[in-house]
């Protein structure tokens, strides 16, 4: 894993928006894996930035979402179809049949959707490039730890700790996603470059025992370890500085 650590949020946002773009210029029909949450906000802002300002043309780039909420409706402000709206597809000129997400809708088969969802990964040819956060409790997309190395989309049980990350967001408690869809760690490690994103001191711990733990499912993202071309970005505080 190569590791490029930034003196603080904004420059890792900038840094990652500016991998991304060199990617996206150098192929541009190529396929992204994309996170939600925090911590891709800035890089998304950036992303934008670089398409008004820059001309960086998102027409032929494909993306998949690495999870959503199940249980949400698509439409539901805090479900990841609306973050990814607001932040990226309708501030670029992404085609939105280019585009794709678990679904969610209260109600669906998810096992289907789960099946449908890594069938059109496989179809699109693969990820090219994808992005990750990571969890306090070390998870990449919702595989929470114990996951096992070898999983697929799939259905799953957020972890207490996950749940309660989210609940600031929900007005009410029953809202409040217990599990959700997420591409599985197999998944992710099909990818053939990924990019893993890490800010502020809450993740210290995690991103510490990611680069140096030896390999094991109780800590999901030191399946990276095992891929051969994964670039970290982390600011000071993330890497504990
Ligand atoms: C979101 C996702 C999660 C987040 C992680 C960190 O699509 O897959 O794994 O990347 O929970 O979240 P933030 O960035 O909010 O700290």
């Amino acid at each position: 894993m190569r590791v490029l650590v930034t003196s603080d949020y904004r420059t890792l946002s900038e840094e990652a928006a500016e991998l991304i773009a060199r990617a996206v210029r150098t192929r541009p029909g190529l396929t992204l894996g994309l996170p939600t949450g925090n911590t891709p906000l800035g890089m998304y802002q950036e992303l934008v930035r670089k398409h008004l300002h820059e001309g960086l043309d998102f027409s032929r780039v494909r993306a998949f979402n690495l999870d959503e909420y199940l249980g949400l409706a698509r439409d539901h402000p805090q479900s990841y179809h609306s973050y990814m709206r607001a932040r990226l597809f309708d501030q670029v000129n992404l085609q939105r049949e280019n585009t794709d997400i678990p679904d969610g809708t209260p109600g669906i088969d998810a096992d289907a959707e789960c099946d449908r969802y890594e069938n059109a990964i496989r179809d699109a040819g693969g990820i090219d490039l994808l992005i990750v956060g990571i969890g306090a409790n070390g998870h990449i997309a919702f595989n929470e730890p114990g996951s096992s190395f070898d999983s697929r989309t799939r259905v799953v049980l957020l972890a207490p700790g996950t749940i309660a990350d989210a609940r600031k967001y929900f007005a009410r408690e029953g809202e409040v996603p217990r599990s959700a869809i997420t591409i599985g760690i197999r998944t992710i490690l099909d990818a053939r470059r990924i990019l893993l994103l890490a800010s502020g001191r809450k993740k210290a711990e995690a991103v510490e025992r990611t680069l140096r733990d030896p390999v094991s499912e109780s800590l999901p993202a030191s399946a990276l370890q095992l891929h051969p071309d994964v670039i970290a970005i982390l600011d000071e505080a993330a890497r504990g500085h």
